[in-house]
């Protein structure tokens, strides 16, 4: 029934109310004493947008200022954040803003940190962007199919003193179930997505496109910031020829490494900030092809070279991010917990049904209902924390938490190289993963995993810092 486009696209070019004073009082982090107030509106609508090329037809989706994704909401380190919501859906949502360190009143989350925001209504978000990177923003309301409809959008908060680069791209990546005529397949929530990986689309965008080509030139160097906007397509992006530099993983620095494998990883809602200095000859051509699941690779797009050379050499200017504020845990006195996800479908049965045969998808033996608002876990305010996660489900899981970064420390009982700073954790099947952090940001923060079928059928809780 469905059709993929990966495999049929023509050649083309690649077009490329305020609680402010409330927050802060309870803010944890420093304020920028001279800070700009930087405002954006965002209307949340259904509209239409060109996603695969002609001759297909347009397709109806569900917009921010009508485009898919919205407008890329550009910051610098320190501005004041204000964004007045305007819902023209014809149902509630909000807006997350996914990464962010934020005050807990303006993390988006309806019914936990704000009511939802009713047809017709608006609702003025505002915050302190105290760390730099790159985050995006989504519906925390029925995520599943919202996202799944295009509401999503890049938010970038620039370093004062980025590394020197030719060009900063963003590319949302986002994955649709598409049907023969460009629409999108009605199907949202369905019981096998819910029970199994998650809505897998057929069709693969990058900033709401079908992606063909990219134009470089030999000797460029090129900040890539890679967002999944996907409710549940693992990308694992090789560049081929090209050796991209990690130096950002979910915002925060990362000491500058390449890929293993040479394969860049992002689950969804994660970021990678990629270093691509582009070693090709004139009139080269390279590949970027998705490699995430076994006998389907794909190719993404194709790096076409210019025909004259931007320089001689690759640059040699130095790549590393400046570090954000963050407190670092204290791995000796730090309160430990164990976190269990269990359930979906393993072994021909359905593991979540045994539990109270409504959820599929459980934290430590609950699967949440509706809107959760009982924390499963208090962490003692300013204290250190290691989660220690356990995934005994057959399926992948990008793990987030809220209002907070944490360090990777540990896989499998394995320290990890970098200990990255992450928001967003993706576990493998029977993985264990050890997560520290300082729980500095008081309030109830939403922790689940980002496949939005597996939250939307249990996979989500709240943990309180108080
Ligand atoms: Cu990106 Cu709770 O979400
Ligand atoms: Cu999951």
């Amino acid at each position: 029934m469905s059709f993929n486009y990966k495999t049929t696209v023509t050649r083309r070019a690649f077009v490329a109310s305020s609680l402010a004073g409330v927050m802060s009082a309870t803010l944890p982090f420093p304020r920028m004493a001279e800070a700009a107030t930087r405002k954006f509106s965002l209307r949340a609508a259904p509209g239409s947008t060109r996603l695969v090329p002609e001759p297909h037809p347009d397709t109806a989706a569900w917009c921010y200022n009508g485009k898919v994704p919205g407008p890329e909401i550009r910051i610098r380190q320190g501005d004041r954040l204000q964004v007045e919501v305007m819902n023209d859906l014809a149902e509630e949502t909000t807006v997350h803003w996914h990464g962010i360190r934020l005050p807990n009143a303006m993390d988006g989350v309806p019914h936990l940190t704000q009511g939802p925001i009713a047809p017709g209504d608006k609702f003025v978000y505002e915050f302190d962007a105290v760390d730099a990177g790159t985050f995006w923003y989504h519906p925390h309301q029925r995520s599943f199919e919202q996202v799944g409809r295009g509401l999503y959008g890049p938010l970038i908060v620039e370093e004062a003193n980025p590394p020197r680069v030719d060009r900063d791209v963003t590319w949302v990546l986002d994955d649709w179930r598409l049907a023969e005529d460009a629409s999108i397949s009605d199907d949202f929530g369905n019981a096998h997505d819910l029970s199994h990986a998650g809505r897998l689309g057929n069709t693969v965008t990058i900033n709401g496109h079908v992606p063909e080509t990219l134009e470089v030139a030999s000797g460029e160097r090129i900040r890539l910031r890679l967002i999944n906007a996907a409710n549940a397509r693992i990308f694992a992006l090789d560049f081929g020829d090209h050796t991209p530099r990690i130096i950002a993983l979910d915002r925060q620095p990362v000491t500058p490494h390449e890929p293993r494998d040479g394969v860049v990883v992002l689950g969804p809602a994660m970021r990678v900030d990629v270093i691509l200095d582009c070693t090709g000859k004139p009139g080269a051509q390279a590949q970027l092809v998705d490699r995430a699941y076994r006998g389907n690779d794909f190719r993404v797009l194709d790096f076409t070279y210019a025909e004259t050379a931007l320089r001689e050499a690759t640059p040699d200017w130095p790549i590393a991010l400046p570090t954000n504020p963050i407190p670092e845990p204290n791995l000796r006195s730090a309160q430990r917990h164990e976190v269990t996800f269990t359930g979906g479908m393993m072994g021909g049965g359905m593991m979540g049904m045994m539990h109270d045969g409504r959820g599929i998808w459980f934290v430590n033996g609950k699967a949440a209902e509706g809107h959760v608002l009982d924390p499963f876990l208090t962490l003692e305010r300013g204290a250190s924390h290691i989660l220690e996660m356990t995934n005994a489900t057959a399926f992948d899981h990008p793990i987030h938490l809220h209002g907070h970064s944490f360090r990777v420390i540990s896989r499998n009982g394995t320290p990890t190289q970098h200990r990255e700073w992450q928001d967003t954790v993706l576990m493998a099947p029977r993985e264990r993963v050890e997560i520290a952090f300082v729980a500095d940001n008081p309030g109830d923060w939403m922790f689940h995993c980002h496949i939005l079928e597996h939250q939307a059928a249990g996979m989500m809780g709240v943990i309180r810092v108080a």
